[in-house]
Parts: structure tokens; C-alpha cells; sequence
């Protein structure tokens, strides 16, 4: 008995068993997997040449890398930073609405309170907004004003019920490292006009550092996501998993009545 039942946990279910909350909350690894992870490796790869390419214009000597990389970096790193920080909204508004202490969870105890789903809705508009007006402006001053309202907006969501932070353990928290990295990306397209201007690259050396470690991150994002996404129950099967003991590693499956009415699957 106990063989057929751990045959069919075992079994691959497809999407047939994920009510429409577990399928939206699909939406944003889907789109970091399918989207923003290969415009990091673009990014990456136009950024090494790039990099080549200078110092073996500067060493007076020539290169085989086309011009035309340094362009091209840009041009797809700035598709970058709107799809890291419109990942982020994505997992941002699943969380505000479906989280734990969420939208959903309050307006069941009763307690939602209208001028907080309203500020809610409005700052994801100011965020979206302040964004576009940054990837328009070129006066020094709109850049900074722009991207720090971006950002705050960022901060300000993230800081909302909903959110699950892992506040302790902040270094693998996948919150933080994923604020953090869209803050980063939201200043490197802040300051393109300076990295071109500034003839002793002083901006380019901070961009350069700040964006190696915006790649670990990056790194850490897959890693600290897998994580989560292993870790966190479908939907209807939360009240069970949360009964489990998570410090002794146990969960009660020795009441076998619950399995007997289960028809026979696959
Ligand atoms: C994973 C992310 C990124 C990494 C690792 C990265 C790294 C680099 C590196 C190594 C260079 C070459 C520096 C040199 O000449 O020695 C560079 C140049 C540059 N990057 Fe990035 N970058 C990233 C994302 C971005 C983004 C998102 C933007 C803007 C939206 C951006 C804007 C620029 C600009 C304007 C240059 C100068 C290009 C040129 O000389 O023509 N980068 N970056
Ligand atoms: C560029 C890469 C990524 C960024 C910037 C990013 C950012 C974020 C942010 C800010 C949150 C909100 C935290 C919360 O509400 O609890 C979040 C949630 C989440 N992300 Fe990502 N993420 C990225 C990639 C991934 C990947 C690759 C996966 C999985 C394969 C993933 C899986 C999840 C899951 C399961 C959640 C909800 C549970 C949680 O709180 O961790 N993310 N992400």
C-alpha cells in the first residue's frame, strides 16, 4: 500500500493539478529563465569584446572586434534593465496580491484596507513611469532624479506585506540580492551618457566593478530562485505542508484513510 502511494507522489502531473494562483506565480521564473538570462549572457559576451577591443586600441595595437560591440552592449543592456526590473515588478505584484499576509489573505480575514491596495497599484504606476522617463532623459540632474525615483519605487513595493524577504539571512535572501541587482541595473542605465563623456574613465571602472558583481548576483538569483521554487508548496497543498515539523524534518503521513478515495492516476 505504502509502494502505490509514494508511485503516485511520485508521478509527473503536468499542469493538471495548478489552480490559476500556482500557474501565475509561474510567470516570473519563466520569464528570468526564458528572457532576462540570455540578455545577461549577450550582455556579457558584447561586454568582454568591448572591453578587448579598447585595450588593444589603447595599446596602439588593432583589433579584429568590430566597433561596432560597444553599440551593441548598450543597445541590448538597456533592453536588459527594463526586463530585470519588469521581472521584478512581475514577482513583486504576485507577491503583494497572493503572499503570505497579501491582498488575498487579508481581504479573507477582512481586513484589506482600500487605501493601501490603491497606494499599491499607484506606485507600481510611478515605478513603471519614473522608468520610461529615464531611459528618455539626458540632462544629468532628470537621470539622477529618475532613477532614484525608480528605485525607491522599487524599495517601496518590496517593503509591502505580501513579500517574503528572509530578512535574517539577507545574504541568500532572494529579495534582497534581486532589489539590488535591479537597483544596479537601473544605475548603469542612469549613467551611459557619463561613461561616454568622462575621458579619464573614472565611470567606466565603477561601472565595470559594479556590473561583475551585479553578474554574481545574477548567479545568485538562479540559484537562491531554484531554491524557492522548490521550497514553496502549490497552493492548495499549503495548510498540509505547513503542518509539517520543518526542525525534526517530518510531516504526518502515516494517516493512510486520507489516500483511500484517491482514483488511479497516469
Ligand atoms: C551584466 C551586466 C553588465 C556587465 C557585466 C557590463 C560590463 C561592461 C564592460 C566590461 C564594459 C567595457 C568596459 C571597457 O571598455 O573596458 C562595459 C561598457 C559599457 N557598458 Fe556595460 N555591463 C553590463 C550592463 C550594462 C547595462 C545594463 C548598460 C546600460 C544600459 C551598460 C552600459 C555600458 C556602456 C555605455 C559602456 C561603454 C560602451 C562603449 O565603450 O562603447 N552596461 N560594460
Ligand atoms: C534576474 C533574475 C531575477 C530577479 C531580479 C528576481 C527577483 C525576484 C524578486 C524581487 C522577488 C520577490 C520576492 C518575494 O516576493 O518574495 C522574486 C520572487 C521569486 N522568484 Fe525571482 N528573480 C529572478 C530570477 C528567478 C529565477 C531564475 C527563479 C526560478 C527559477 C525565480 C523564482 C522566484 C520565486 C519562486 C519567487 C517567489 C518566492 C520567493 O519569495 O522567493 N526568480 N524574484
Amino acid at each position: 500500500m505504502n509502494i502505490t502511494h509514494s508511485f503516485q507522489s511520485q508521478l509527473i502531473f503536468g499542469f493538471t493539478f495548478l489552480k490559476n494562483e500556482d500557474i501565475i506565480s509561474l510567470i516570473h521564473p519563466a520569464l528570468a529563465v526564458a528572457f532576462v538570462f540570455p540578455l545577461i549572457g549577450i550582455v556579457t559576451n558584447f561586454a568582454w569584446q568591448t572591453r578587448q577591443r579598447r585595450l588593444a586600441v589603447a595599446g596602439g595595437g588593432k583589433s579584429k572586434i568590430p566597433p561596432i560591440v560597444g553599440r551593441e552592449h548598450v543597445q541590448i543592456g538597456r533592453w536588459l534593465t527594463g526586463s530585470v526590473v519588469g521581472v521584478t515588478l512581475v514577482a513583486l505584484a504576485y507577491s503583494v496580491v497572493f503572499g503570505f499576509n497579501g491582498f488575498i489573505d487579508k481581504q479573507e480575514k477582512g481586513n484589506l484596507d482600500n487605501f493601501q491596495v490603491i497606494f499599491v497599484a499607484l506606485m507600481f504606476v510611478a515605478t513603471i513611469a519614473s522608468l520610461v522617463l529615464l531611459y528618455r532623459a539626458k540632462p544629468k540632474l532628470w537621470r539622477a532624479i529618475f532613477a532614484t525615483l525608480s528605485g525607491m519605487g522599487l524599495v517601496i513595493l518590496g517593503s509591502q506585506d505580501g513579500v517574503w524577504r528572509l530578512s535574517k539571512e539577507w545574504y541568500w535572501s532572494h529579495y534582497y540580492l534581486g532589489i539590488a541587482v535591479s537597483l544596479l541595473m537601473i544605475f548603469s542605465l542612469a549613467i551611459v551618457e557619463d561613461i561616454y563623456k568622462d575621458r579619464a574613465n573614472r565611470w567606466r571602472y565603477v561601472h565595470i566593478i559594479l556590473n561583475c558583481f551585479a553578474l554574481l548576483l545574477f548567479i545568485g538569483q538562479g540559484i537562491t530562485g531554484s531554491r524557492d521554487l522548490l521550497e514553496v508548496p502549490l497552493s492548495w497543498q499549503k495548510p498540509a505542508i505547513y503542518k509539517c515539523n520543518f526542525n525534526k524534518q517530518v510531516c504526518r503521513v502515516n494517516n493512510s484513510d486520507i489516500f483511500q478515495d484517491i482514483p488511479k492516476i497516469g
